[in-house]
């Protein structure tokens, strides 16, 4: 039996993306839950190319196993022409036993992005990364307008997840709003998660 956590699985080549989930992260720990960052490789046009098993640097790539023992999950990618990137579809399209199981029904889920400019899909990506969530049977929660961040921002943030804008050259910081609704979503995550666990608990 392992320690709850929340999966925070995302893509970034860049580091926007990345910045995101430790805010996330951040957000998940504040409710008291370990908050387990995990990405993917990217994928090759050359179809002999195979990745080290542990990446230079950031996060450990996941395992489906990571998936399947999450309490919740924030999944996060850079908007690619206004969808999510290959590798992270990629390391879906493998999760087809979690989802004969039913393994992820019942747990909750958010999503966040970042994109280089400012209408450049990022409600579109978002909603692309909760469609196979949704298939998965998992809950969603998006980020309530009870965020004050989500009326006054002049970046990132929607009702979808949290979001990011990086700007032309994809240097761009996150800001004081979109670093807040970043936190906000671990959180809700996190104290949704609880909530459920305690619930199934309680079923037991
Ligand atoms: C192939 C490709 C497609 C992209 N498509 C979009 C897009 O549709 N809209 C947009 O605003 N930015 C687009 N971008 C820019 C990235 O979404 C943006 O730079 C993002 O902040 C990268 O995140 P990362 O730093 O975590 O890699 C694209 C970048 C690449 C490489």
């Amino acid at each position: 039996m392992t320690t709850p956590y929340v999966l925070v699985l995302y893509y970034s080549r860049n580091g926007s993306v990345s910045e995101m989930a430790r805010q996330i992260a951040r957000g998940i720990e504040q409710a008291g839950l370990e908050a387990r960052l995990r990405t993917v490789p990217a994928i090759s046009a050359e179809c002999e190319a195979v990745a080290p098993s542990i990446p230079d640097e950031g996060a450990l790539y996941a395992s489906l196993d990571d998936l399947k023992h999450c309490s919740g999950l924030a999944l996060g990618s850079p908007t690619r022409f206004g969808n999510m990137a290959a590798p992270l579809k990629y390391f879906l399209d493998g999760t087809s036993n979690l989802w004969l199981t039913g393994a992820l029904v019942g747990k909750p889920a958010g999503v966040f992005t970042s994109t280089a400019s400012l209408h450049g899909g990022q409600e579109t990506t978002l909603m692309s990364m909760l469609l196979p969530l949704l298939h998965h049977g998992m809950l969603i929660t998006g980020l309530p307008y009870s965020e004050q961040a989500l009326l006054d921002t002049q970046g990132g943030g929607t009702p979808y997840g949290a979001s990011h804008h990086s700007g032309p050259d994809g240097k761009r910081m996150l800001d004081q709003h979109e670093i807040t609704l970043c936190r906000a979503l671990g959180l809700r995550l996190a104290k949704t998660a609880i909530l459920l666990e305690n619930g199934r608990g309680q079923e037991a």
